[in-house]
């Protein structure tokens, strides 16, 4: 049976009408940028993550990026993060002109370790980004005792992790602020480049506000040095339509995980860990094994699509050489780049594709 490691277009067809309906409303009524459609997609994504502000910004790294610009991140400062995350965590921290500075991850959950912190503090630190990784919260309680201590912000990385739990409560007021993406395959997903900023700070929304339109304070009149990153209206209204779906996809997201957990039984797979703090949407299903890819392989000729989040430490790439960062400098999520691989979850998988991935990883 053949199982891709990703799908969109299911998901379209169930949703078709409405999903058609919401772009030609958008079309007729010929408001494309900063209008009612974005403006009723804040006050709802707010609502849901239980935040007092929303802001729509052009996509996930622009997200981040604003939002450390606009807790005062610039040229000068470090901001301490994990180097197992997708490359945009960092090209945004990069784009304030910050130091990225890598913290080790705690090898269960592979988010934040938070005895990290101390070890990787300097008189430069500015702020902290813990990423909610593959849908699971980071510990953020210890992240934010920590930063409260030293007078550090937090701007959470939330692209993966759309109606995740921390604690009881929803990822997108943990932090002073929490960047979202809204990349086509995520958990709620437009159908083009996207993201928002949440926070319950109305002085950090307005500066967003200002950022994402050319620093401007009112028409024509611009106070700050700004940007062009606006969430524009067609993908507004299509997330509107998806968001009211959320909640179930994120059940079915988790039912998945739940069966992967009673069918697969490998000697020399690891399954993901669900943090008691935490509940997990698993954006992806990262399993572990030392024989990462030689199962890989083993899936691919069963028609099996199979991926790797993510191959290298971010220090080890090479558009970051210059920041001189040794090899082994964060050994648990240099093991992890090694063993990890995501194995097909997304709410449209049949009971049938499930079973099928899970007996091809049984057979391995
Ligand atoms: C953890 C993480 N951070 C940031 C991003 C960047 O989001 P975008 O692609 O919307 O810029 C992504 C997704 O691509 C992500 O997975």
């Amino acid at each position: 049976m053949r199982v891709p490691i990703v799908e969109l277009k299911s998901q379209y067809l169930a949703y078709q009408a409405d999903l058609d309906g919401a772009i030609r409303e958008v079309l007729e009524a010929s408001r494309f940028i900063l209008g009612p459609q974005g403006e009723a997609f804040e006050r709802e994504f707010a609502e849901y993550c239980g935040a007092r502000h929303a802001v729509g910004v052009g996509s996930g790294t622009e997200a981040l990026h604003l939002a450390l610009l606009a807790c005062g991140v610039g040229p000068g400062d470090e901001v301490i993060t994990v180097p197992n995350t997708a490359v945009p965590t960092v090209c945004a921290i990069d784009s304030t002109g910050a130091t990225p500075v890598f913290a080790d991850i705690d090898p269960v959950t592979f988010t934040l370790d938070s005895a990290e912190l101390k070890r990787r503090l300097t008189p430069r630190t500015k702020a902290i980004v813990p990423v909610h990784l593959y849908g699971q919260p980071a510990e953020m309680e210890p992240v934010r005792d920590f930063a409260r201590r030293h007078g550090l912000r937090v701007v959470d990385d939330a692209a993966q992790a759309h109606g995740a739990e921390y604690r009881g409560r929803r990822v997108g007021i943990l932090a002073d602020a929490t960047a979202w993406s809204f990349y086509p395959s995520k958990n709620l997903g437009a159908y083009g480049d996207a993201g928002a900023v949440t926070t319950d700070d109305p002085e950090l929304a307005r500066r967003l506000e200002m950022l994402r339109n050319y620093g401007e304070e009112r028409r024509h009149y611009h106070s700050i040095r700004g940007f062009n990153s606006r969430l524009d209206e067609i993908q507004a209204a299509i997330l509107r339509v998806k968001l009211r779906h959320l909640e179930a996809w994120n059940d079915r997201r988790r039912a998945i995980a739940a069966r992967y957990r009673q069918a697969i039984h490998h000697a020399a797979v690891r399954l993901p860990a669900e943090a008691p703090s935490a509940r997990h949407v698993f954006h992806l299903y990262v399993v572990r094994t030392r024989h990462r890819d030689a199962l890989r392989e083993h899936l691919l000729a069963r028609e099996i699509g199979s991926q790797i989040h993510y191959p290298l430490p971010i220090y080890r790439q090479e558009a970051y050489a210059h920041l001189g960062v040794p090899a082994g400098d964060c050994p648990e999520a240099e093991r992890a780049a090694a063993e990890v691989l995501s194995l097909p979850l997304y709410p449209e998988l049949t009971d049938a594709q499930v079973d099928a991935v899970a007996a091809a990883v049984n057979e391995f």
